[in-house]
């Protein structure tokens, strides 16, 4: 089989609160955060490792997905972002292998690129974000 053109775009932490969850990665790893614009009731902090970027994720408002995530999970790995060289044509073999789409057509992301989330029922209880 050839290697996949899929790579990982970014890991996505629940965090309840960025600067405490940030020492870590910027006093430890030494990675030089980038905040993004908020994206569905998140704050979002970026941090760049290689050609993947982990980005913390602290609720803004009590009844976004990262609250509604963290009450029930508590804090830790909210998604992963695949990067894929075209996102219709990954959403339509999705559509027709049976997975369940959060997304039917694709929306903006916090980077302003087209995104679509499938639901972590139909893919081993990871929440899978698809970009290109
Ligand atoms: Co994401």
């Amino acid at each position: 089989m050839p290697p996949t053109d899929c790579t990982i775009a970014h890991i996505g932490i629940a965090v309840p609160d960025i600067d405490a969850a940030l020492a870590f990665y910027r006093d430890v790893l030494g990675a030089v955060p980038e905040t993004l614009e908020p994206t569905d009731g998140a704050a979002i902090v970026s941090l760049p490792f290689g050609d993947v970027d982990v980005e913390l994720l602290e609720p803004r408002t009590a009844d976004s997905p990262i609250a509604r995530f963290l009450a029930k999970r508590g804090p830790g790995i909210h998604h992963v972002c695949y990067r894929v060289p075209d996102l219709d044509g990954a959403l339509a073999r999705c559509r027709r292998l049976g997975y369940q789409l959060v997304d039917e057509v694709p929306r903006r992301g916090a980077h302003g690129e087209r995104i679509a989330f499938l639901h972590p029922k139909s893919t081993s209880g990871i929440l899978i974000e698809l970009t290109e």
